[in-house]
Order: C-alpha cells, then structure tokens, then sequence
C-alpha cells in the first residue's frame, strides 16, 4: 500500500507538502456547500482514529446541527496521545504536521466552525521538538493564507492520561481539570479559551471554586445555549484532505466496508523492535507485528496482544484478526487507537495485569468513587499478590471488585480497569494463582506510562513514569485525596444521577 499519512521523507516545508499534492482537499472543500463535504465523509466511512472509531462523517453532521446562533462552534484537534503503547500521532504531526491542520480547517467550514484549536500537551524535555515542530507548520500555513476564514491556536495542557478524554480536554481548555463531563462535545464545547500561559496545571489552573464537570449538566434532551465542539483525533483528521481531493471511492479502495483506509499502528513490549508504521486496513495483527515490530523477540513466544489499556487480551490464537474494528470486536478485542502491546511468555501476565491496574487507578480522577476506589484496590491486591503477599481472598475480592469498578462511571476509564484486568484474569488464572506459592519468586508490577519517544528502537518512557501517585503528584506518599476533591470538583446529586445513566461522551 502507498503511504497516505506518513510520508516515506518527512514533509519539512508546507512547500514540499504542497508539491506532493497537499493542500488540494481545503481548495476543493472552499469550493462546495458544508453539505457536500459532510456527505463525502460519511460517503468515505472514515471513523475516528482516537479509540472509539465513530464514524466521522455522522460526528460532524451532529455537531453541525447543533450550531448555536450567537456562540461559535470550535473545532479541536485532540493531539493529546497519552494512551500507553502508543506513539502514532506524534509520528503523525512529526512527520506530516500539515495534513492535519488542513484536515481541521476543512472540518471548520463543514461545521460552521470559526476557530481551530490543535490541543497538545504542554512542553517538557521530551516533547518542546514536537510543539515547535507544529508551530513551524501553523506559521508557513497561516502565512500561506490557510487560515484567514478564522483563527487557529495551539494549546498546551497537563500531562494527565484523561486530558485525551474528549471532555475532559475542554474543561481543560476552559481552565479546568481534566475531568470528563457528562454532557458531549456536540451538547457543550468550548466556552471561552483559556491562555495557555495561565494555564499551569491541574493544581494550579483549578479556580477551587470551579467545578469542572458540574457545570456542563446538559444532558440529552436538555436545553442549552451552549456552542459545540467538534473533536477529532490528529489522525483522523490527517485522513480528511486526500478524501475531500480524491473523494470516497479512492478512500475506500484500502481497508474493508466498515473499516475502510489506512491505520497508523504502533507496536511495541516482546518485539525485535518498537515502532510506528501505516499499514491497509484489515491486515492481521500478525503481519503488523512483522512489519512494523520485526516479529517477537528472539527466544520469546507471543502469548497475546493488548491494545494499550484499553481493550481486552488478544489471545495468540487469533493473531490472524484483521486490524478491523469489526473483525477485532468479533475476537472479544478491540482496535483502539490500533496500539498492538505485545505480551509473551517471558512477562509475568500478574505483574502486567498489576501494572496496567495501577496506571488506570492513578490516572483516574475520582468523579465516580468506584471507579477510584474499587481501581485502588485492585492495583493495590494485585501488588501484594506479585510481591509474594496475596492470598485466595485478594484473588476474591479483586474478582467481585472488577465487577463493581465502572458502576455509575462517567467515562471509559473505569471500563478499561475491567476489560483489561479482566482479559488477563480470565484467559490466565494460573499466572496470577501461581503467586499464591511461596515459592514463586516475587515481582514489580510492570510500569505503564505514556511513550514519550521511541529512540534506538526502543519506547521511551517518561522518566516520572511509575512515580506517579494516586492524588495526582509525585513521590513516595500521597494525600490519600482523590484529585477530583483534590482539585475542585464537587457532585451535586443531579450529576449523580445523571452519571448513573451511564457515560455519555461518546453517544455522538
Ligand atoms: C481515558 C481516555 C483517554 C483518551 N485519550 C485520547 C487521546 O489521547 N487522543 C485521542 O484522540 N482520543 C483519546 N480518547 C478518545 C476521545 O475521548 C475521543 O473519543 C476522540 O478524541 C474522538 O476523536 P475521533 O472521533 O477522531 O476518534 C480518550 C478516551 C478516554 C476515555
Ligand atoms: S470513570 Fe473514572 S476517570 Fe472517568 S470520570 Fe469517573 S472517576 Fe473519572
């Protein structure tokens, strides 16, 4: 397959983007009605490349009908990639930063959108190269006259697992902690942008009399003066100028009926090599593997694939799944944000299992008190159980536990503890009864952190990764406070209740 997102030479100028037939899908799109375009996209089934891969073109048309008549739409691009074993938009905006700001200055026009805000992380040694990388690309598309139908920022928010949450991100934007509302993007967006420089943290940008997720109750059906926000992933965005300039059928002519195009993959864990690499739609986990990681390392066989912590186990038997969201669905897995984290037998699936519980329980911000507190004790359990610690009745309660931790849960975090911690029990209890024997040597959970590069072959992890603390600092001990109280949210029964009726971000 001919790359579509990551170019064989990386696009260093707007000029040589330009020469490569870039820019031709925001000229056609400045040529036809807002309907046209969202037509062509929901023509294309392109479906959104963040984890929950709705389909694009009916995300659009929702939030194009929500317009409000005296408060602008935002169009934001989410470049917050934080997901563990995933690297594929920063590879994306590295490579080929152009296509994205071109991708979300068409989205703007089909959705009636005056302003475009490319949300990325806010600078630390590892990634300053990548904000100034898409700040290079925004000045030569601005100079070019790219933007001159509204304005386009970049944005620097905190280092936060959820600021990647879709609603999360826009509190985030309205000077908030990143905790994800109940109301959805298409129902309340972006109010009023808050200057990235006064936005210092979590700790430090919460008002203490904001209250985050509280004050965004629309729930479906409720009436609101509120503008919408259309947020879409760095690489579903990429894919909108070559649709727009070529149209549906081109798009399709990769990929399968329901999950047509290209995926951006990265693989990484028991592999000759990490990496990032585009591959057709529909091939199997086991080619990517090969491709992309060089198959699995010497001397070690797969045991399955996790899909960041997001989705369940893929057992080795089914290694031959098309990447397809339907065909991994089918298996009991997921695509996710199509990150293969390969598992052999050289892990210990307990302290995997430990690992991934502890960085969902940490990342978790505590709006939903099961999800915190039934998290904390399973990546608790889990620990006592790999050093050596635990008995039959942690193995209990960490399976009830599993059941209890995304009750009335306000986003997906809480389901991830489940199917993730869940898949490894279910398809390998021996791994974790073996460390009832006192004989069984003990382990460190794995760490589970954001890749913050992926250098000499290998995924870096952040240099904080594993000393981050259930209150959202660093160091040995923590408050014992949840960063929801921590930092300002407080639960008015109403939300409560509203909670209960389950997640409602990704309804759209
Ligand atoms: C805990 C959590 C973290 C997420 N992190 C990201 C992220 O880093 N980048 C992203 O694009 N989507 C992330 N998502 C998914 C977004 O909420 C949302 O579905 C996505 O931005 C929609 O864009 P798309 O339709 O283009 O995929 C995350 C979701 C959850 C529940
Ligand atoms: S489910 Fe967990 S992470 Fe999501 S809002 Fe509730 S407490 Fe926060």
């Amino acid at each position: 397959m001919e790359p579509r997102l990551l170019p064989t030479v990386p696009y260093a100028t707007l000029d040589d983007y330009l020469a490569a037939g870039g820019g031709a899908g925001l000229d056609a799109a400045r040529k036809v009605d807002a309907e046209v375009l969202i037509g062509e996209l929901e023509a294309s089934g392109l479906r959104g490349r963040g984890g929950a891969g709705f389909p694009t073109g009916t995300k659009w048309r929702t939030v194009a009908a929500n317009r409000s008549d005296t408060v602008p739409t935002t169009v934001v691009v989410n470049a917050a990639e934080g997901e563990p074993g995933t690297f594929k938009d920063r590879t994306i905006m590295r490579t080929n930063p152009y296509a994205v700001i071109e991708g979300a200055l068409i989205a703007a026009g089909a959705v009636g959108a005056d302003r475009v805000i490319v949300a990325m992380k806010r600078p630390d040694v590892d990634n300053a190269a990548d904000l100034e990388r898409m700040r290079a690309a925004l000045g030569e598309a601005i100079a070019a006259g790219w933007c001159d139908h509204g304005v386009v920022e970049i944005f620097e928010g905190p280092e936060e697992y959820l600021y990647g949450e879709e609603t999360a991100l826009l509190e985030v934007l309205n000077g908030r902690p990143p905790f994800p509302r109940i109301a959805p993007p298409f129902r309340h967006g972006a109010d009023e942008l808050v200057d990235a420089d006064a936005a210092q943290g979590p700790a430090r940008h919460s008002t203490g009399a904001g209250k985050s997720a509280n004050v965004e109750l629309a729930g479906p059906g409720a009436e609101t003066p509120a503008p919408p926000a259309l947020v879409d992933n760095v690489e579903t965005l990429a894919n909108v100028p070559s649709i727009v300039a070529k149209g549906a059928q081109w798009f399709r002519a990769v990929g399968t009926e329901e999950s047509p195009g290209s995926i951006v993959c990265t693989v990484t864990g028991a592999v000759a090599h990490d990496g990032v690499g585009e591959i057709a739609m529909g091939t199997t986990v086991r080619k990517a593997i090969e491709r992309i990681g060089g198959g699995v390392r010497r001397g070690e066989r797969i045991v399955g694939v996790l899909g960041g912590a997001s989705t369940a186990l893929l057992p080795v038997e089914q290694l031959d799944t098309p990447l397809t969201y339907e065909a991994m669905a089918a298996a009991g897995a997921a695509l996710g944000s199509a990150s293969l984290i390969v598992i052999s037998d050289g892990d210990d699936i307990a302290a995997v299992a430990a690992g991934f519980a502890r960085f969902l329980a940490v990342e978790s911000c505590g709006q939903c008190t099961p999800c915190k507190s039934d998290g904390l004790e399973i990546s608790d359990r889990l620990g006592a159980l790999c050093a050596g610690e635990g008995s039959q009745e942690d193995l209990d309660v960490i399976a009830h536990r599993l059941t209890t931790v995304s009750d009335g849960a306000r986003c997906n975090l809480a389901l991830q503890t489940q199917t993730v911690v869940g898949s490894l029990l279910e398809r390998h209890p021996e791994a974790f009864r073996v460390h009832l024997d006192a004989d069984t040597a003990a382990v460190a959970p794995v760490v589970v952190a954001e890749i913050d590069e992926i250098a000499d072959d290998r995924a870096v992890l952040a240099d904080r990764a594993g000393t981050k603390q259930p209150d959202w600092t660093y160091g040995d001990t923590w408050s014992g406070t949840y960063p929801a109280a921590l930092l300002g949210a407080d639960q008015t029964p109403d939300d409560q209740a509203l909670a209960d009726a389950g997640p409602a971000a990704d309804e759209q």
